[in-house]
C-alpha cells in the first residue's frame, strides 16, 4: 500500500478527534458556495472520515445519494460509523482512488474535494470533470501552499532534529510529500485554480481565499496537533528516543512566543473553489 495511505490509516482516529472539529468551519463555508438540491447525487472525493459527506447529506436528503471515496479503509470505517449514527442512509463510503475513479461519465450533480487534492492536478480535475453531469458543480478546497509563522517554525525545528534519521519509511514519505509539492506548485493563488480548471474544460470557475482562526487551549495541544500530521508523525517515528526528547524540549521553546494566557491562536487560510462543468 502507498505510504501516504498507510499514514492516513494510522492517523484515522486522531484525525477525527483533532482535525475534524477544526476543519468543520472550512467545509461549512465551502458548502455555502453551492445550493445542493434535494435528490442530488454527490461525490465526496478523498472523503476521509466523512466530514463533507455528512454535512451535505441533509441537503441531498434521503432521496439523494452521497458517495464518499477514499483510499484509507480506516478513515472510511469512521465515516461509515458516523453516517450510521446520524441515520444518513443516503451515504455510502467506498474504497477507491480519486485519480482513477470507478464511476461512469456524467454521473454526479456535485463533486466535493476537501483538503484531499493528491495526484497530478490536471489528472485529478479531469476525473472530476468526467464524472460530473453537464452543468454539475465542483466544490474544492486546498490549504495555502506556503504556511509561515508557527507552522514554518514547527517544520524547521522538526527537520533540524529529523534530518539524520533516514529510514526507508521516512524516505518514502519525504519523496511522496516532495512530489506532491512539485505537482501542486503551479497552483499558488485562487486565479491559478480558475485558470487550470478552465483549461481542463470547466465552463466557470470562481476561487477565493477563506481564512479562519483556530484556537488551541495551550501550547501542548498545539504541538500535539502538529506532531500528529502525516509528515511529522513519520519523521518523529523514525527518530531515536533521545532525539525525540530533545525535539520536544526545543519545540516548546521555539513555539513559546506564539502562546499567551488564553492559549494559541493560528490563522488558517484555504483556497476555496466553485466550478461548473
Ligand atoms: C486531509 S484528509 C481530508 C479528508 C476529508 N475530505 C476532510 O475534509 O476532512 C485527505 C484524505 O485524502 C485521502 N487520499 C489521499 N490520496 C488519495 C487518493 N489518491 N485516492 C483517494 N483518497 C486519497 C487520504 O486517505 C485522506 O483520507
Amino acid at each position: 500500500m502507498d505510504i501516504l495511505i498507510q499514514l492516513y490509516d494510522e492517523f484515522a482516529s486522531e484525525y477525527e478527534r483533532t482535525r475534524v472539529p477544526r476543519f468543520r468551519p472550512f467545509v461549512k463555508r465551502l458548502l455555502q458556495l453551492y445550493d445542493t438540491r434535494p435528490g442530488s447525487h454527490v461525490l465526496d472525493a478523498g472523503c476521509g472520515t466523512g466530514l463533507a459527506a455528512t454535512m451535505v447529506a441533509p441537503r441531498a436528503g434521503h432521496g439523494g445519494k452521497i458517495f464518499g471515496v477514499d483510499a484509507s479503509e480506516k478513515m472510511l470505517e469512521i465515516a461509515r460509523h458516523k453516517a450510521k449514527g446520524f441515520g444518513f442512509d443516503q451515504c455510502e463510503f467506498v474504497a477507491g482512488d480519486i485519480t482513477k475513479l470507478d464511476a461512469a461519465d456524467d454521473s454526479f450533480d456535485v463533486v466535493i474535494c476537501s483538503f484531499a487534492l493528491w495526484g497530478e492536478p490536471r489528472a485529478v480535475f479531469g476525473e472530476f470533470f468526467r464524472v460530473l453531469k453537464p452543468h454539475g458543480a465542483l466544490l474544492l478546497q486546498n490549504w495555502e501552499p506556503e504556511r509561515g509563522g508557527l507552522v514554518r517554525k514547527f517544520n524547521d525545528t522538526l527537520h533540524a532534529y529529523s534530518k539524520k534519521f533516514s529510514t526507508e519509511r521516512v524516505l518514502q514519505t519525504r519523496a511522496v510529500l516532495a512530489k506532491h509539492r512539485a505537482d501542486w506548485s503551479e497552483l499558488q493563488t485562487p486565479q491559478d485554480y480558475e485558470r487550470v480548471l478552465r483549461e481542463v474544460g470547466f465552463s466557470q470557475a470562481a476561487a477565493q481565499w477563506f481564512e479562519n482562526a483556530t484556537h488551541f487551549k495551550n501550547l501542548d495541544e498545539c504541538i500535539e496537533f502538529h506532531a500528529l500530521g502525516v509528515g511529522a508523525r513519520a519523521e518523529l517515528a523514525a527518530m531515536d528516543e533521545a532525539t525525540r526528547a530533545q525535539f520536544v524540549t526545543a519545540i516548546r521553546d521555539a513555539l513559546q512566543p506564539f502562546a499567551n494566557a488564553r492559549g494559541v491562536e493560528e490563522i488558517w487560510r484555504a483556497i476555496q473553489v466553485r466550478a461548473r462543468k
